[in-house]
């Protein structure tokens, strides 16, 4: 696609958008839509938000339990086939919440998730956080499950099992992870008999995980990129007063500017092309980030420049699975190299 097609309304073809190779050989579309409503987007707006760009060209969805929308946006999805998509051509994720870890819980959220989204399968079905602990929808920041516990990879490894039972049951293609760090992710794969294909992560211009991204890829584990522009819209809860946005970075601003573009456009431009799978939400937008994914690449000093603004700004810090009082939400993500003790 050229310069001038890329800001044009049409649809755009599916096979003009690049696509990420997984461990298995499946290939999965390296942008996805997202379909959290951040708690103030209503599910049947965001089932909209599918259909419509499903319309636009989007294959790739990334669903969960608990965004609360699954049956919306699988009538949405069931509308998308009946026009003529092939449900085959379609890549779609959904993830087993936090509450739903034990072993005999594991099988029977996902045949949830699969009757919500009317499918016989899913593509990738992912454990959403590698805690245990739960928050009510809308909850703040001081929040706490009372059974609230650290990571224990021995707990993790039985609700991993389930996942691997999943695959051999045929109703899930791919298993992966998500809000995994590196001492963890070691820990899992020693012990997997299915590995991860993806770990979904949050990656934008300001928090760029180089470590994490290296790791994930050096062990064939395809990452998938939440908040991609830096999360406009999301909820009180994520946010503290030394929060960044990335679309507001005076280099990104600047590179939107030299292409007549919005900065939202350039951190996908980005994403793609650094070799991530970023998966925006948006119920206005949805159209232009796809065109900026399939469309012409940034320049090698403009992606030389994004990789120096890197400010490891970490928007989604997860208070809420903290598990005793006096931690910070540094201890989630196993600063110091290993696991955080319980
Ligand atoms: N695995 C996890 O734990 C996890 C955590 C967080 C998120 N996620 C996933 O990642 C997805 C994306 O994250 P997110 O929704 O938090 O943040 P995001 O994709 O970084 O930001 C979405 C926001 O950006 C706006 N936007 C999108 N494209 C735009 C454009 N071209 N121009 C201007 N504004 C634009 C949207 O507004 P409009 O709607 O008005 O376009 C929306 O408010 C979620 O929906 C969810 O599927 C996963």
């Amino acid at each position: 696609m050229n310069r001038a097609s890329e800001s044009e309304s049409a649809s755009i073809d599916p096979a003009a958008i690049p696509q990420r190779t997984l461990s298995t050989g499946a290939t999965m579309p390296a942008i996805g839509l997202g379909t959290f409503g951040s708690d103030h987007v209503t599910p049947d707006q965001v089932a909209q938000a599918v259909r419509g760009a499903a319309a636009a060209g989007y294959r790739h969805f990334d669903c969960a339990s608990v965004y609360g929308n699954e049956p919306e946006v699988g009538a949405a999805l069931q509308a998308v086939i009946a026009g003529g998509v092939k449900r085959e051509h379609i890549w779609i994720t959904s993830k087993l919440w936090n509450d739903k870890h034990a072993e005999d819980d594991v099988i029977a959220s996902c045949r949830r998730s699969l009757a919500d989204l009317r499918l016989d399968y899913l593509d990738l079905y992912l454990v959403h956080w590698p805690f245990p602990n739960f928050h009510p929808p809308g909850c703040d920041v001081t929040s706490r499950s009372a059974a609230a516990r650290p990571y224990i990879h021995k707990s993790y490894m039985k609700t991993w099992r389930r996942m691997e039972e999943l695959v051999d049951l045929g109703l899930v293609r791919h298993i992966g992870t998500s809000n995994m760090t590196i001492p963890k992710l070691k820990l899992l794969l020693r012990d997997a008999r299915i590995r991860p294909a993806v770990n979904e992560m949050e990656l934008h211009p300001h928090f760029q995980q180089p470590e994490l991204f290296k790791f994930v890829l050096d062990n064939g584990i395809q990452p998938v990129g939440y908040c991609p522009i830096g999360s406009p819209g999301r909820p009180e809860r994520d946010r503290t007063p030394e929060d960044t946005a990335p679309t507001e970075d005076p280099v990104i601003v600047e590179i939107a500017r030299r292409h007549g573009i919005h900065p939202a456009v350039v951190c996908i431009k980005w994403a793609v092309q650094r070799g991530q799978t970023p998966i925006p939400f948006s119920i206005n937008n949805y159209r232009a980030n796809l065109a900026g994914a399939a469309g012409y690449p940034l320049s090698n000093e403009e992606m030389r420049q994004i990789a120096g603004i890197d400010r490891n700004c970490r928007l989604i810090k997860g208070q809420v699975f903290l598990w005793k009082d006096g931690q910070t939400w540094e201890d989630l993500w196993d600063i110091h190299g290993e696991v955080t003790p319980p």
